[in-house]
C-alpha cells in the first residue's frame, strides 16, 4: 500500500516519540509490524544480532528520527536518520524546507556498476599480458557470469573489463571488472566474480597473483543531486552571499574542504547507517572521490544565481535495497519502507539530497550567526536528557524539524 505520504508534518517536533509514531503509521509511513518493532523501541533482537556479528553481548542503540520536508524528484520523502549529534536532523529538515519551496531536490544515479580489482605481480611483459587478457574477453566475463547465477537471472552481471600496467618494471597490473549488481551493494558479488575469474587471468599472464577484491571508488556508480534555493528561503540576499564565498572557500582549501564534507555526510551517513547501509564503504568512497583527481575537493557546490543560489553534488554510493541488513533487521526493514525507495539508484539519490541539504544547513549556520547557537541550544536539551530523562522527552524543541 503506497500511500497519500507527505513529508511536510508541521508541529511533529512538538508531539512525544510515541505520538510521532501513530502519525507515521496514520499516513502508511510504516506497516503494523513496523509500527510494532518501532513502538518497542526498534531494538534488534540479540539472538538475531549473534548471527551477524561476533562475541555478541547486547546491541548498541542510536537515536532514530525523520528527516522532514522533502521532495527527491518531485515526490514528498521521509527520511529515517540514525545519529546522537544533535541538530543533524533539525537542520536537514529545516534546509528541505528551504528548498521545497523551490522544488526540492533534483538527481539521478549511474547503473549500479561495481568494481573489483584482480592484482597481478611479477608478470613476464606485462604490456603484452594485458594485451592477452582483453583478447580473452568473451571467456573472462563468461566465467564471471557463472559464478553469479542468481544476480545474471536478476539482469545484473560482468558489464566490462579494463587492465592497466601499474610497474613495468616490477610487472604489476591490474585488472578491473565492472559488474552489474542491480539493488544490492554489491560488495560480495564483485569479490565473488574476481575470485572466479583470477585463475584464468592469473593463466593467462603469468607472474604471481595478488589480491581479489572490490574498490570503494567505485567510479561508474556515481550519483549527482541538485537543489535551487531563493534568496528569501535562506534568509536574503546577504547570507545567500555567505554560503556562495563559504561554498568557494572550500573549493580554494583543502582544510575547509574536509569541514565542509564533514557536514555533507552528517546527513547522509545518518540516513545510511538507518537504512542498513555499510557506511564505512561509503565514507571510503566518498572521500578518495573527493580527492581522486589530485586536490582534495568539496562534495557539493553553492553557486550564486540570480535572486538564489544553486547547489550540486556528486559522489560514488555503494547502496542496496537488498541484500545486507535489508531482510535481516526490523529496524532496516521500517526504515527502507518510510523512504520508500523503489531501488539502489533511487536510494542512492535520496542519500546524496539528505547530505546537500545537511550542507546547505551548516553554510547557512556558519555564514550567519554561527553553528554555536543553534547547537548549544540542542546541547542544553541533552543535559535535560541527562538530568531527568522523562520530562526532557517533551521538553523544549523550539527548532527541531520545523
Ligand atoms: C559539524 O558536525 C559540521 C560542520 O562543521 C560542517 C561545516 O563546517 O560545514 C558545521
Amino acid at each position: 500500500m503506497k500511500r497519500a505520504i507527505t513529508s511536510r508534518l508541521s508541529k511533529f517536533y512538538e508531539r512525544s516519540p510515541e505520538a510521532r509514531l501513530v502519525v507515521l503509521r496514520e499516513m502508511g509511513a510504516v506497516d503494523d509490524a513496523s509500527f510494532a518493532h518501532l513502538a518497542r523501541g526498534g531494538s534488534l533482537d540479540v539472538t538475531v544480532a549473534d548471527h551477524m556479528s561476533e562475541n555478541v553481548i547486547a546491541t548498541h542503540a542510536l537515536p532514530l528520527g525523520v528527516g522532514l520536508n522533502f521532495v527527491i524528484n518531485g515526490r514528498d520523502v521521509l527520511v529515517p536518520m540514525a545519529v546522537e549529534e544533535p541538530s543533524v536532523v533539525a537542520a536537514a529538515s529545516n534546509a528541505a524546507r528551504m528548498v521545497r519551496a523551490s522544488g526540492g531536490f533534483f538527481g539521478e544515479a549511474d547503473a549500479p556498476i561495481m568494481t573489483a580489482q584482480i592484482q597481478l605481480d611479477d608478470v613476464p611483459e606485462p604490456t603484452a599480458a594485458c594485451a592477452r587478457i582483453l583478447e580473452a574477453r568473451s571467456r573472462l566475463v563468461a566465467l564471471g557470469d557463472a559464478s553469479i547465477p542468481r544476480m545474471v537471472a536478476r539482469g545484473g552481471g560482468v558489464r566490462d573489463l579494463d587492465v592497466r600496467v601499474l610497474d613495468e618494471a616490477l610487472g604489476v597490473i591490474v585488472l578491473h571488472v565492472h559488474v552489474d549488481v542491480g539493488d544490492c551493494m554489491g560488495a560480495n558479488t564483485v569479490d565473488t566474480v574476481a575470485e572466479a575469474m583470477a585463475p584464468t587471468v592469473h593463466e593467462i599472464a603469468g607472474g604471481t597473483m595478488g589480491l581479489r577484491i572490490l574498490t570503494n571508488l567505485p567510479l561508474r556508480r556515481l550519483v549527482r543531486v541538485r537543489a535551487e534555493v531563493r534568496d528569501e528561503d535562506v534568509g536574503g540576499a546577504e547570507l545567500a552571499d555567505g554560503i556562495a564565498r563559504a561554498s568557494r572557500f572550500a573549493e580554494l582549501d583543502v582544510f575547509r574542504a574536509v569541514t565542509h564534507n564533514k557536514g555533507f555526510m552528517n546527513g547522509l551517513d545518518a540516513a545510511a547507517i538507518a537504512l542498513g547501509q555499510d557506511f564505512r564503504a561509503i565514507e571510503a568512497g566518498a572521500h578518495a572521490f573527493a580527492a581522486h583527481r589530485g586536490q582534495y575537493r568539496p562534495l557539493s557546490t553553492w553557486k550564486r544565481k540570480p535572486g538564489g543560489l544553486v547547489g550540486e553534488a556528486e559522489l560514488p554510493l555503494a547502496v542496496g535495497t537488498a541484500g545486507g541488513l535489508s531482510s535481516a533487521h526490523p529496524g532496516v526493514r521500517a526504515a527502507l519502507d518510510m523512504l520508500g525507495a523503489s531501488n539502489a539508484g533511487e536510494l542512492a539519490v535520496a542519500l546524496a539530497s539528505v547530505g546537500l541539504a545537511s550542507n546547505l544547513a551548516a553554510l547557512r549556520a556558519l555564514a550567519g550567526e554561527g553553528i554555536q547557537r543553534g547547537h548549544m541550544r540542542l546541547h542544553e536539551r541533552k543535559h535535560n536528557v541527562q538530568a531527568d530523562p522523562a520530562p526532557a522527552l517533551n521538553g523544549s524543541r523550539s527548532e527541531v524539524g520545523r
